[in-house]
């Protein structure tokens, strides 16, 4: 390698591979003495940031213990709270054990915002507070907010802790409402899980009225060996309620109140360019991740879709069967995406044997056996059934991160049938494929929809 001998000649002697070479006066000797006073600044800047950082993180990372009475009476009573002083809202919080004592706080935050937030963690009336990490997920489609863990690591000084607050001064006396602090671990060590499969949907919106087609979704998954649907509801018609309440009573389905749109303006779309607003689709994104780790600690899986939408087995008769079909041949798969196929509801393909609730206002499910062929070369959404343990961030049609692999489901084995209105405008209704396979499900169905159809809905008897 090259030496340097001496710098104030203005010939410059080197050794190079042992040789002794003259150099001109160059930009290099230029260069060379630059080089020797920039890096002199940088050690000096390097020194006065670590003094100052350090001193900052060292005042930051303090951990302060108060008394306070807040954390029993200022619990949160509302699904989405907003962090005082900030353009940050909290949707639910748990202590993710897979990273040491990590506590992550599922947001949605206004990604232009100065985001510096602290913890605070109750044990009795203790509260220790510690800095937070701020994460926004890049899943945010280009909105002014998108959902982001707020993480803190739980200092070994608070002890076993109940709730969280979040401020964005340490030293503020936290008033934003208190979170309960959810396990993401299983009671009961190695017994089987409380479910098998629980079923997410968010969101619903809008005067959300389709009756029929809703009960039919419910009671499929039921049939299909659902034990809970957990419902992310900003509106609903008052008919829809009452049938959740229904559900809610027999205790198949759990409401979550969204009440993200008392914060927020709310994009009904996936895109700004759609419908401009604050957040991406409802919040949709947070919901989701909120309803997998709700069910980490209970569900063997969880099912992603929305309430038009049911992954319906080709092969098996149940998802269990399914998943144990699908789990055997692909070891280290944790999340399983489901081919998406619209079935038009524009289009009847049952010749009148299913009209059986003309009094239920909604869709029949049975009645529209039509799909819209996959588009060629293109994106074809896809939704979901996932191990949730194995989820870390999830999006939409497929996982963001995750501990474990994905499989694209082939058709043969399963589909997911999306009854909904005309999708790919350029498919002629010559062009659809029938596809029946949703009937050897139908007597199940009937039964069921029979049932529920003539317990809710007085005014609307079934025909049989
Ligand atoms: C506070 O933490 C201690 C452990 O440090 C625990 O024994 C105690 O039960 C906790 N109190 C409450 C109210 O959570
Ligand atoms: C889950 O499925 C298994 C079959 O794989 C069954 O033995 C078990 O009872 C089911 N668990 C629940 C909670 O239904
Ligand atoms: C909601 O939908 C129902 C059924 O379509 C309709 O009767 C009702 O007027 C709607 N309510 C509002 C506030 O739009
Ligand atoms: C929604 O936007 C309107 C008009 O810009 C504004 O007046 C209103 O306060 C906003 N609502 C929320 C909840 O942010």
């Amino acid at each position: 390698m090259g030496e340097w001998t001496g710098f104030r000649s203005s010939q410059l002697r080197v050794f190079k591979n042992g040789r002794k070479t003259d150099y001109k006066p160059s930009m290099k000797l230029l260069t060379y003495n630059l080089k020797i006073k920039l890096t002199g600044l940088a050690c000096l800047s390097i020194l006065l940031y670590l003094l100052i950082v350090r001193f900052d993180l060292e005042h930051d990372d303090v951990v302060l213990i108060k008394d306070l009475k807040v954390c029993k009476t200022n619990m949160a009573t509302e699904a989405i709270v907003r962090v005082e002083n900030s353009k940050a809202f909290l949707v639910s919080a748990y202590l993710d054990e897979r990273f040491s004592r990590m506590l992550r706080i599922i947001s949605i935050v206004d990604r232009a915002s100065r985001l510096k937030f602290y913890c605070h963690f109750c044990n009795g009336s203790r509260v220790t507070s510690a800095k937070a990490k701020v994460e926004v997920q890049s899943n945010h489609f280009n909105f002014p907010y998108g959902s982001a863990n707020i993480l803190c690591q739980v200092p070994g000084e608070a002890g076993v802790v109940s709730s969280v607050s979040v401020s964005t001064e340490q030293k503020s006396y936290p008033r934003t409402p208190f979170l309960p602090i959810r396990s993401i671990k299983k009671v009961g060590g190695r017994a089987a899980y409380l479910r098998n499969f629980t079923v997410c949907i968010s969101t619903l919106f809008g005067n959300y009225s389709n009756v029929l087609q809703f009960m039919q979704s419910l009671e499929m998954y039921r049939i299909l060996g659902a034990q809970k649907v957990l419902i992310y509801k900003s509106d609903c018609s008052s008919l829809i309620q009452k049938v959740l309440d229904y559900y809610t009573a027999e205790g198949m389905v759990e409401v979550i109140a969204w009440n993200i749109h008392h914060h927020l303006n709310v994009s009904k779309s996936w895109k700004p360019s759609i419908d401009p607003g604050d957040l991406h689709y409802y919040g949709q994104v947070a919901a989701l991740n909120d309803c997998v780790y709700r069910n980490m600690a209970t569900s063997r899986y969880v099912v992603l879709n929305d309430i038009d939408e049911v992954v319906v087995p080709v092969l098996h008769r149940n998802w269990i069967d399914m998943m144990h079909y699908l789990s055997l041949g692909h070891m280290g798969v944790e999340s399983f995406l489901f081919e998406n196929n619209v079935f038009r509801h524009r289009i009847v393909g049952d010749d009148g044997k299913f009209d059986l609730w003309p009094h239920v206002p909604g869709v029949n499910i049975l009645r529209h056996v039509h799909r819209e062929p996959l588009k060629l070369l293109t994106f074809n959404a896809r939704k979901m059934i996932v191990n949730p343990r194995a989820v870390v961030w999830t999006s939409v049609h497929m996982v963001w991160e995750q501990m474990g692999a994905t499989l694209l489901v082939p058709a043969s084995v399963a589909r997911l049938q999306h009854c909904r209105s005309d999708d790919d405008l350029l498919v002629q209704d010559s062009e659809l494929i029938r596809d029946t396979n949703l009937w050897k499900f139908s007597t199940a169905l009937i039964r069921n929809v029979n049932q529920i159809s003539s317990r809710i809905l007085e005014s609307y008897p079934a025909n049989k």
